[in-house]
């Protein structure tokens, strides 16, 4: 069972209205201590105002952290390059919903479970041809996600640690037999089944890119590359999306129907629709010379233009995910013989211009994850609008840890947020007779 270990650390006092209150401060292990203010209301009859959660926590953690100016991302404690370099993504999924690095023993049990979790019920795939063949890959993953609510009753009691468990073990296994499903239909070829004897990565590859009509061979350096961006993407504190599937579980919904609200907080260009954005705007872009042009809309105010793949709210440093995606981008457009990818030479150059402008520099934006993470995915064959989908399947995990925790951490209550209301004040109804 989760244990908070947030320790009381003195208070701040704040006087307002004439009266004088104790703010408690509370310290985690690292990072920003916090101002507990969940009596604040009660003592002074004021809320905080926040939009966005710029300085907002909205949870105790123990998952993952990251250091926005030093640009440092730890799962459970352990850096993500190292993780990136020397682990798997079903490592990093135990490791995110366990807290620890699994022995080989566990290692062994936790992978056996997920292979033999990846099957969807027969009846489950004519949710599929409801959708058009040109349905955008996202809206199919919100929609069949949530119904998998519909198919599973018996993990859906989120009071029992076991049907929790299952739940999550359905979750990460499934994503991949769902995402690849939503590519096929789009491609209007065969669904391709789940294979028991191979990893994660190579799985979910040969589901995308297998045909009934020839033998598939998996490419073991992208399966490992896929493997990779799966741990990059897993999990990265209270984002948007992960912040949307705590939301949606505090009001104790079934994880489910959690995760499908975190697939569609996930969908927008500001978040995990970058990576698309990204591509489609090197797209755009299209040569070396025509990269000044977009720096300068960027900078316009006027202009609601801006580089897709830069920024970030949290990091005001390299992304780390940004460096090891670089790495990987190359290692995979070299082994496909692609190297001299044009819009590879549109990234660069743009990176390097952005990097030196004062601009980018002054407002620290540098390149996120998703700035490499489309032309890597597009090489590999993905066609763009799956890349998103690709960020839904790796970071389930992650919204499945956040959840895990949030469910059992005895002082969570239903999120509430309140408001500074500036609308109409009472006034009496006006007959239509009389306006
Ligand atoms: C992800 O939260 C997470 O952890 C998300 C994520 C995860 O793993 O879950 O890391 C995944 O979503 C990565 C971010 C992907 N999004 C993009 O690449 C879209 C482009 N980036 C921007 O939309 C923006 O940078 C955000 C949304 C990422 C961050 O927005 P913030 O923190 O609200 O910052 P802001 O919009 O207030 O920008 C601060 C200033 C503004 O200028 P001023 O109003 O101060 O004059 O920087 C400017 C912005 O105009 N700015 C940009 C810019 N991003 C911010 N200008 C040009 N191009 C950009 N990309």
């Amino acid at each position: 069972m989760w244990e908070s270990k947030a320790r009381p650390e003195g208070a701040a006092t704040l006087t307002v209205n004439g009266k004088t209150v104790e703010l408690p401060v509370i310290k985690g292990s690292v990072g920003p201590d916090v101002l507990d203010i969940r009596n604040l209301y009660r003592d002074t009859g004021m809320f905080t105002y926040d939009p966005g959660f710029t300085s907002t926590g909205s949870c105790e953690s123990q998952i993952t952290y990251i250091d926005g100016d030093a640009g440092i991302l730890l799962y459970r404690g352990y850096p993500i390059d190292q993780l990136a370099e020397k682990s798997s993504f079903i490592e990093v999924c135990y490791l995110l919903l366990h807290g620890e690095l699994p022995t080989q023993e566990e290692l062994k049990t936790f992978d056996w479970t997920i292979r033999r979790h990846t099957m969807l019920h027969d009846q489950f795939d004519q949710f599929f041809r409801g959708f058009r063949r040109d349905a955008h890959p996202m809206a199919v993953m919100v929609g069949t996600v949530g119904a998998l609510s519909a198919f599973y009753h018996d993990s859906t009691d989120i009071n029992d640690p076991k049907a929790r468990t299952v739940a999550s073990h359905r979750m990460i296994a499934k994503m991949p037999t769902i995402a690849a499903r939503a590519y096929k239909y789009s491609a209007g070829q065969p669904f391709i089944s789940p294979r028991n004897e191979l990893d994660y990565a190579s799985n979910f590859l040969r589901m995308c890119f297998a045909v009934p009509a020839e033998d598939y061979e998996t490419n073991h350096v992208l399966a490992r590359a896929m493997d990779r961006i799966f741990i990059l993407h897993a999990d990265h504190e209270q984002n948007a999306s992960t912040s949307t599937v705590r939301l949606a579980g505090s009001s104790g919904a079934n994880p489910f129907a959690c995760i499908a609200a975190g697939i569609a907080s996930l969908w927008g260009p500001a978040h995990g629709g970058a990576n698309e954005a990204a591509l489609n705007m090197l797209e755009e872009i299209g040569t070396v010379d025509r990269i000044p042009e977009f720096i300068r809309r960027a900078k316009d105010k006027n202009d609601p233009f801006r580089l897709m793949g830069f920024g970030h709210r949290v990091y005001k440093n390299y992304d780390p995910r940004a460096k090891v995606m670089q790495k990987t981008c190359h290692e995979v457009l070299d082994v496909l013989g692609v190297r001299d990818e044009p819009l590879l030479k549109v990234a660069m150059e743009l990176e390097k211009i952005a990097l030196e402008d004062e601009y980018f520099i002054e407002k620290k934006l540098y390149p996120n994850i998703d700035f490499y993470s489309g032309i890597t995915l597009r090489a590999m064959g993905f066609p763009t609008e799956m890349f998103t989908v690709l960020f839904a399947l790796a970071r389930t995990v992650g919204w499945i840890a956040q959840w895990s925790e949030m469910v059992e951490d005895p002082s969570q209550r239903i999120g509430r947020p309140r408001q500074l209301f500036t609308g109409a004040t009472e006034r009496d109804y006006v007959p239509l007779s009389s306006r």
